[in-house]
């Protein structure tokens, strides 16, 4: 390079008019006017425009060959523009860059797409040139933010006398119940190693070991499938604490989400955050993580319709079941298309079904009206507490959990549709007391809710061997606006509740010695009471970032499918690496 940068380009400013600068950069535009040529240089600090005129012959020979994405270094001197070419949207708009000399550093092929805002080209292209997709501002912005927030993350948990220690990336299967990635071992053919899906079995290992006071910005692993806001490598900011219980821990959390909001976006957070059960979150907002940006809540009309006429809600009552309604006034012009469509959207999750009527006039109209009888009405209008136009929709099913998650997620998408969410706002709450187990239909046993060390409530203890299915966890979740940011839990740190725990999910004693046995023998030696959180790092970013997809905070993410585009993983590997590691294909 025969000159050398000294500035950027998106910090030439007005304040430099008449000084000599060099920038160096990509091709971002090139227009020919009359003679004068002008190049927009871009760098990732910003744009800068180079104007050069044909009485320098030489170099204008040079800056006349410059094409998109060509790399090149300009010196010149910094001139106003004159008044009527001053770009008022642009950084760097009032000026320009007189140029005196140029050099091509080097040439590109012409890029599959332009390099601007908002492209319109599919994603599988930008993933498969993925330098080029983050040249963009977009994308520029987002990793920066990234970095930001790390910093700020590193910044609070030290000043708060946490230790970042790193934990092993080969090792067993972690608890977090998802597929593992294997690696298979060379040394020991045969044997492998799985790669974490937490650090979660070390970090209360380092609990043990005396570090009271741990976090780690750690990639994770999971083979599970794909959907949008999930990806198989993932970072967690990860958190473990000592001789604490759950006020401890949510308190440092608060601090921290407070601190991180103050610092990345400066918007003031109230804390404590609010408070909501697993109970009443499923009630009310049909979710676990309940968007309270809105209102539309849940109503529960199972008892209105407990002598009903109507057939499909009296088979559902009979069962045990839930009936419950959402009274939506934005939507009661919805057209019978509008209906179907939304029929079909929740069949489509394997809901049989979509009930509606519409309320108007102190009457009830259309759908299923004609199949109620005066003292359900009755029962609706006041259990809805309906004073205007609304348009009802109901969901019956036999399992309640189904029913209120299917109208959770309907809440959800008239929201959107409807456009009832204020985009400036930042609700933060816990959801607390999630039942420890989960019923798994698949398995036909229980499997933990959040993971096998979560503690149970200790009030709910005598309910783990009569029924299990009642006993509540000593765990939390931290949602923001509808999206799981973090889960943790207060940990059991003593050999017999842990089998009590163990034997309450069918897992035998040789079964749980195999998985976790390092940790059980840990916890022998004295191990103090303790407990911790994981924040979903990418997903922090996204949603402060604003941004739509979890892929665009994250510089090289795999596609749904699980496949890197542009370096293309997975790949094949060579019949001598196979050979090595004790492994044959099968078909
Ligand atoms: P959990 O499994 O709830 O807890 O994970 C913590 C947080 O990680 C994020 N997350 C993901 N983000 C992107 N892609 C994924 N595939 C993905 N899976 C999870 C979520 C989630 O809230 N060891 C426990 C934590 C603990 O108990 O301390 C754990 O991993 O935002």
């Amino acid at each position: 390079m025969r000159l050398k940068r000294t500035y950027k380009c998106g910090e030439i400013t007005s304040k430099m008019v008449g000084q000599k600068v060099t920038v160096c950069g990509w091709v971002n535009s090139w227009r020919d006017l009359g003679g004068l040529l002008f190049i927009d240089l871009r760098d990732r600090y910003g744009k800068v425009q180079a104007v050069f005129s044909p009485e320098k012959a030489d170099i204008y020979q040079i800056a006349s060959k410059l094409r998109s994405e060509y790399v090149a270094a300009i010196s010149g001197t910094v001139q106003r523009r004159p008044e009527k070419d001053i770009n008022r949207e642009l950084a760097t708009g009032e000026i320009e860059i007189a140029a005196e000399d140029v050099e091509l550093l080097n040439a590109s092929k012409t890029p599959p797409f332009e390099i601007k805002e908002h492209i319109e080209v599919s994603e599988d292209l930008r993933l498969k040139y993925r330098y080029l997709d983050l040249r963009r501002t977009e994308l520029q912005q987002s990793l920066i933010l990234r970095h930001n927030l790390a910093q700020i993350t590193r910044e609070f948990f030290n000043r708060e006398g946490f230790l970042e220690i790193e934990t092993p990336m080969l090792t067993k299967s972690t608890p977090e119940g998802a597929r593992d990635f294997l690696v298979p071992s060379r040394l020991k053919p045969g044997k492998f190693y799985a790669l974490p899906q937490s650090p979660q079995t070390y970090k209360q290992i380092l609990m043990v070991a005396g570090f009271d006071r741990y976090y780690q910005i750690v990639r994770c692993f999971r083979d599970e499938d794909l959907r949008k806001d999930r990806q198989p490598e993932f970072t967690q900011v990860d958190v473990e604490m000592s001789f604490v219980g759950e006020e401890e821990v949510l308190s440092v959390v608060e601090q921290y989400v407070k601190y991180l909001f103050k610092r990345a976006l400066d918007i003031e957070l109230q804390i404590p955050f609010r408070r909501i059960t697993y109970r009443e979150s499923m009630d009310r907002f049909g979710s676990d993580k309940a968007d309270t940006r809105f209102g539309l809540e849940l109503n529960d009309l199972t008892e209105a319709f407990r002598n009903t006429e109507f057939k499909v809600f009296r088979g559902v009552v009979e069962q045990n079941g839930y009936i419950g309604a959402l009274a939506v006034p934005e939507a009661f012009d919805y057209s019978r298309k509008q209906l179907d469509e939304l029929t079909q959207w929740v069949t489509s999750m394997e809901a049989s079904g979509l009930a509606h009527l519409k309320f108007s006039g102190g009457n009830f109209e259309g759908g299923i009206a004609k199949f109620l009888g005066e003292g359900e009405k009755e029962h609706l209008n006041r259990r809805l507490a309906l004073s205007s136009q609304a348009l009802i929709l109901i969901i019956a099913d036999k399992k309640k959990a189904f029913a209120q998650t299917i109208l959770g997620f309907l809440r959800n998408k008239l929201a959107a549709d409807l456009r009832l969410i204020d985009p400036q706002a930042h609700h933060l709450h816990w959801t607390l007391d999630f039942p420890l187990l989960d019923y798994s239909e698949e398995e036909k046993k229980y499997v933990a809710m959040h993971h096998p060390f979560t503690s149970p409530k200790l009030e709910d203890l005598h309910l783990l061997e009569s029924e299990p299915e009642k006993a509540r966890a000593r765990a939390y979740d931290l949602v923001y606006n509808g999206n799981e940011l973090a889960g943790g839990s207060i940990r059991i740190h003593n050999r017999d509740l842990q089998e009590r725990v163990f034997s309450a999910l069918q897992l035998t004693r040789e079964e749980a010695e195999m998985k976790f046995g390092f940790l059980m023998e840990a916890f022998e030696y004295g191990a103090p009471p303790h407990g911790g959180i994981a924040f979903g790092f990418d997903r922090l970013v996204m949603l402060l970032g604003q941004v739509q997809s979890l892929r665009d905070v994250i510089a090289f993410p795999k596609t749904a499918r699980a496949l890197g585009l542009m370096e293309q993983t997975p790949s094949d590997v060579s019949a001598d690496q196979l050979r090595e590691l004790g492994i044959r294909l099968i078909d």
